[in-house]
């Protein structure tokens, strides 16, 4: 399958910012083979400058469709005239400068054509979409068999009249212009794959992404008023479309929303919050569980817990809405305090012989007298999602493809989306818990990653501070509140904080509050970056559990055909 990624109109330099951050995760995770994105407004929100292109083009985007803002700053002409990978609109008179379409090619080699087309519905003049829609497609169909359409229109009617005009002709009809997703998105019985309109990247707290208190002036006073654009609340909107290549037949068609985090400090310290990558993360898997369930294989994790540790309870609850969001079935297996090993390891034993588990998760700590090692044995290797099963451990200590723990590889997406460098740097991991500490350590040091590592634990005495000292990144797993501080800290390090505890706290409500590992206000002040906590390496932890799941589901649909 080819995978497309249509950006929607990015708004100034808001916009290109969201682009920025987000796109490089995006293209890794949800495997995309060419990224389009509409760029008319991506200068102060008006035209499309040369610098605004670059940035985008920079940011890993291949080919950029205008509009009729185009025009809107002369510089553009020149810009038209000059890069290969900007089409304007197609339905315009002879002797405008640049190209009304083009073929690209995606990153598996297929040509892709790209058209762009502007509406006449209330909008400005062009000559007629729908015969230079025609034009385009005489000249690309010697050259490729999938070709999307940049729609830029103002009205629904006009937008899915072309549509079914290109029916069974084009892979894609995206509709842009009026910067508002619409929740329309189809595949005409053709197979061309369409949504009325694309929506907006830039800020949300805004009017159609400019600043909103302009924007509302103007319509109550009718004066005149420049606008800038928006800041607050960055999204990327996009659409997603899967396409046979062979074809050209559209295959399926999704609408995509992801809110930006801005990076926020902390004194000196860089956040590195973790729901913006955990939402790509969460939103790759819903696209899977879509495809694996439109096969008829609903993906089924089962949690078991025994006793009612108040913490566990938390996590599983947080593991089955996460779950739930993305499209896995969750079976609860929770078993009362006093159970022994061997009706624990029965439970799990007949979870791993149910065609219909996918995943089983055992969750820890486990009342007494039941043991934690037994039971996990128990789990069959290809249904161990948290990776605690020996087989696993060792396929991961060779660097052989298996499930690796959900907190560690969470630390490793986390660090990648900051794109904190990690390849020749020197890692030192606080602490040496089977859950965390060792196969993060395993991980860290993969050939895959290449870091140097220190694996520091309880009985390294003083000697750690020193050597949490020479760290690059110092990723603190030692179970105790507060306990690395700013003399811990290498000037500009990245601290990662894995613990998450509450402490008693007179001035707050509750007379509590949660802290981590670190001493957050201090080491803020030395590091260059801090998860923060909560909100830091949670969220990646539950995402990473939702993204092994389904992986376990893929590879049993795939071993059962
Ligand atoms: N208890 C604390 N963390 C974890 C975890 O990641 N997985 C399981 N199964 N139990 C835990």
């Amino acid at each position: 399958m080819l995978n497309l990624l249509f950006i929607a109109d990015v708004i100034g330099s808001p916009g290109r910012e969201v682009v920025r951050s987000l796109l490089p995760d995006l293209r890794r995770r949800l495997g995309i083979h060419l990224v389009v994105c509409n760029g008319e407004n991506s200068a102060g929100g008006f035209g499309l400058t040369r610098d605004a292109g670059h940035d985008l083009l920079a940011a890993g985007v291949d080919v950029l469709t205008g509009g009729n803002h185009l025009w809107d700053r002369k510089e553009s002409l020149g810009y038209l005239a000059e890069e290969p990978r900007l089409v304007r609109p197609a339905n315009l008179p002879p002797g405008v400068p640049g190209q009304g379409w083009g073929v690209f090619k995606a990153a598996d080699g297929t040509p892709v054509g790209i058209v762009n087309l502007l509406g006449r519905v209330f909008m400005k003049e062009a000559d007629c979409p729908f015969r230079a829609a025609d034009r385009a497609l005489e000249e690309l169909k010697q050259r490729c068999k999938v070709v999307l359409f940049d729609f830029h229109a103002e009205t629904t009617a006009e937008k899915i009249a072309l549509a079914w005009h290109l029916d069974g002709r084009a892979s894609a009809v995206i509709g842009t212009h009026t910067h508002v997703q619409t929740a329309d998105e189809r595949i005409f019985p053709g197979g061309t794959a369409f949504v009325c309109d694309a929506g907006m990247t830039g800020g949300f707290e805004s009017v159609i992404g400019m600043d909103r208190h302009a924007a509302l002036r103007r319509f109550l006073t009718l004066m005149p008023e420049r606008l800038s654009p928006a800041t607050g609340d960055p999204r990327l909107d996009g659409i997603l479309i899967g396409v046979d290549p062979a074809s050209g037949t559209a295959r399926s068609i999704r609408r995509l929303e992801i809110r930006h985090q801005k990076v926020e400090a902390q004194g000196a310290a860089r956040l590195l919050k973790g729901e913006e990558p955990a939402t790509t993360v969460r939103y790759a898997a819903r696209g899977e569980v879509a495809i694996l369930r439109e096969a008829g294989v609903v993906p089924l994790l089962a949690l078991v817990s025994v006793g009612e540790n108040p913490a566990s309870q938390i996590y599983l609850k947080r593991k089955s809405e996460a779950c739930a969001e993305v499209g896995i079935e969750v079976r609860r297996v929770a078993l009362s305090e006093g159970v022994d090993t061997r009706t624990v390891v029965e439970r799990v034993r007949g979870l791993g012989e149910d065609p219909e588990v996918h995943g089983i998760l055992v969750q820890l700590p486990l009342a007494a007298p039941a043991d934690a090692r037994a039971v996990l044995e128990a789990i069959p290797p290809s249904k161990d999602v948290d990776g605690f099963h020996p087989v696993n451990v060792g396929r991961l200590s060779l660097g052989l493809p298996g499930f690796v723990p959900a907190t560690p590889l969470g630390i490793l997406e986390l660090l990648r989306h900051y794109e904190v460098p990690l390849a020749g740097r020197h890692a030192v991991v606080l602490g040496r818990s089977d859950i965390v500490g060792r196969p993060l350590a395993t991980l860290l040091s993969s050939r895959a990653v290449n870091m140097t590592v220190t694996l520091g634990h309880s009985a390294s005495g003083p000697a750690l501070t020193e050597l949490a000292r020479q760290a690059d990144v110092l990723v603190a797993a030692i179970g105790k509140p507060e306990t690395v501080t700013a003399d811990w800290v290498k000037p500009g390090a990245t601290v990662v904080d894995v613990g998450i505890h509450r402490v008693p706290a007179e001035n707050r409500r509750g007379g509590t509050r949660l802290v981590g590992d670190v001493e957050a206000e201090s080491v803020a002040r030395v590091a260059g970056a801090l998860t923060p906590v909560p909100g830091g390496v949670g969220p990646m932890t539950v995402a990473m559990l939702v993204s092994n799941t389904v992986r376990a589901a893929k590879q049993s649909a795939a071993a059962r055909v």
